[in-house]
């Protein structure tokens, strides 16, 4: 069963932002860069939503020419569209600049100063920093911004941070001090590519823009909460990065604590930027801290062995390029989290997301109770419980599961699926990153963490990590293609549950 989508009212479209900017890459030639950043940047400048008035600084490490780096951004831009030819224009590859070195010895200060300062009325631009780089790079790079003249100006100047925000409570509070000395807060947009997707905003709407559900959306009626984010890809190119982070500071810190909230909170007293993160932070301080006795019982953690995927044998996680051959970093995690507060008391939600999993497959899952009573007699099968699933990937859709009487002289149940899917609608929405950056751009920190919600996701994930760090793990425990240890299937299961997928 379809949903047709009835438009009420014209929506008017994304906001092309007026102010010129200066944006300052640093990791400029890095894997985020090349995957996201410079893609989204492109279809920006396509759709029209850029002013035409900005450029773009890239920094790194390796050195290139102008010209190389160049020839860069057309390849990210190309393999982003899978092979698909593209004919990059002129006047996008011209707004790119490029400038090698080290940030641990400040050598470019005066190469980017100059680099600013060639700009006639430099004044009318922002400029925004956006740090696409491990987390342990960031307290050089902000001691090399914080010796730019520029800072001293009267310039717009913004910040974008990526996740891990930090890499435990400690050093998120430290980062944030050093970030302070030179931004305020209200410059700072600490960025979880989650809350740009299109679904994940839409979790907030469809509770809070519909009164039949919000009712229901409690202890009495759901059952249990289950949020996978799966993927089948392994840890690419990016062993030294993820050796250090794993599944828990890469994965479940931010995008899966971000998820919980929106799912748990409470509306907020008007959708402004703080009074979201204000509800948001509220949920992470309900989540309790556990012992290491409900950890060993309700946590799991994986590694992934060799295996096939899509038919193809892959290597295991300890035969990847810059990964230790002994290592006990998690490529997966799954466990029973409880929101101790009046509306979730007793709801577990359930949270698991790994690499080299089965599918691709982001999705969150609202189970709601079965009836309480069976009233067809024994022609009646066991009635499914309604599920309410918000599918972010690899599709963008929403169903609820229904159960229907079977056509015929008995009560059989039938369950049924209504169905929206974003992909009907003809409408161009914009990727998480390119959202992201228009928002950055026009000032909108809604989509954007927070320094208190960053440290109690942080004070939620510290007693994590420091549990798996005392096992002894006999790594890898799951194979490539599966969907990650057999303990993580016990884990529903033990509480007569099991995962949708
Ligand atoms: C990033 C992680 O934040 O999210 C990656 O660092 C992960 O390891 C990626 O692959 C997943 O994002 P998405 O949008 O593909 O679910």
């Amino acid at each position: 069963m379809d949903l047709e989508m009835k438009t009420l009212c014209e929506p008017d479209g994304i906001e092309v932002n007026t102010q010129p900017f200066v944006l300052i890459i640093f990791g400029g030639g890095g894997d985020l860069s090349q995957k996201k950043l410079l893609p989204s940047l492109y279809n920006l400048f396509k759709l029209n939503k850029l002013n035409n008035d900005s450029y773009i600084l890239s920094y790194g490490k390796k050195e290139r020419t102008q010209d190389q780096y160049r020839e860069l951004v057309k390849t990210s831009i190309e393999n982003s569209f899978q092979g698909e030819k593209v004919r990059i224009e002129d006047s996008f590859l011209e707004k790119f600049s490029y400038l090698s070195g080290d940030s641990e010895k400040l050598e470019e200060i005066d190469e980017i100063n100059k680099y600013i300062c060639n700009f006639e009325g430099i004044k009318k631009y922002q400029i925004i920093f956006y740090l696409a780089t491990p987390p342990n790079l960031a307290k050089n790079i902000l001691n090399l911004i914080q010796k730019l003249e520029l800072c001293d100006k009267h310039f717009v100047k913004k910040i974008v941070m990526e996740k891990p925000f930090g890499v435990d409570t400690e050093s998120a509070a430290k980062l944030n001090k050093n970030l302070n000395e030179i931004f305020k807060e209200e410059e700072i947009y600490r960025i979880d590519h989650y809350l740009g997707k299109e679904t994940v905003q839409n979790i907030l709407f469809f509770r809070f823009g519909n009164s039949i559900f919000e009712p229901l959306w409690n202890r009495s009626f759901i059952d249990h909460i289950q949020i996978t984010a799966a993927e089948n890809i392994g840890i690419e190119s990016r062993g030294n990065f993820y050796e250090k982070a794993g599944v828990l500071k890469d994965i479940i810190q931010n995008h899966m604590m971000q998820l919980i909230a929106l799912v748990a909170m409470e509306p907020p007293a008007n959708f402004e930027a703080d009074c979201i993160r204000d509800e948001k932070v509220k949920i992470f301080k309900s989540i309790s801290n556990m012992t290491d006795e409900y950890m060993s019982e309700n946590l799991v953690l994986g590694q992934y062995g060799t295996g096939k995927i899509n038919g193809e044998n892959v290597a295991g996680y300890r035969d990847e390029k810059n990964v230790n051959s002994d290592s006990n970093t998690g490529t997966f995690f799954s466990g029973k989290f409880h929101v101790d507060n009046w509306r979730w008391a007793g709801v577990p939600f359930y949270v698991r997301a790994g690499k080299r999993l089965n599918q691709k497959l982001t999705e969150i899952v609202i189970t709601f109770k079965i009836p309480p009573l069976k009233l067809f007699g024994n022609a009646c099968r066991d009635m499914l419980a309604n599920e309410l699933v918000f599918s972010i990937q690899p599709e963008e859709k929403i169903s609820l599961s229904i159960n229907m009487k079977y056509p015929g002289m008995e009560n059989y149940p039938h369950p049924v699926e209504m169905n929206f899917n974003y992909s009907k609608l003809d409408t161009i929405s914009l990727t998480a990153y390119e959202r992201l950056l228009v928002d950055c751009i026009k000032g909108d920190l809604t989509l954007f963490s927070r320094q208190d919600g960053i440290e109690e996701m942080w004070r939620v994930l510290d007693p994590i990590v420091a549990y798996f760090n005392k096992i002894n793990f006999k790594f890898p425990n799951y194979s490539a293609g599966s969907w990650g240890p057999e303990k993580s299937k016990l884990l529903l299961e033990k509480d007569d549950r099991k995962w949708r997928i």
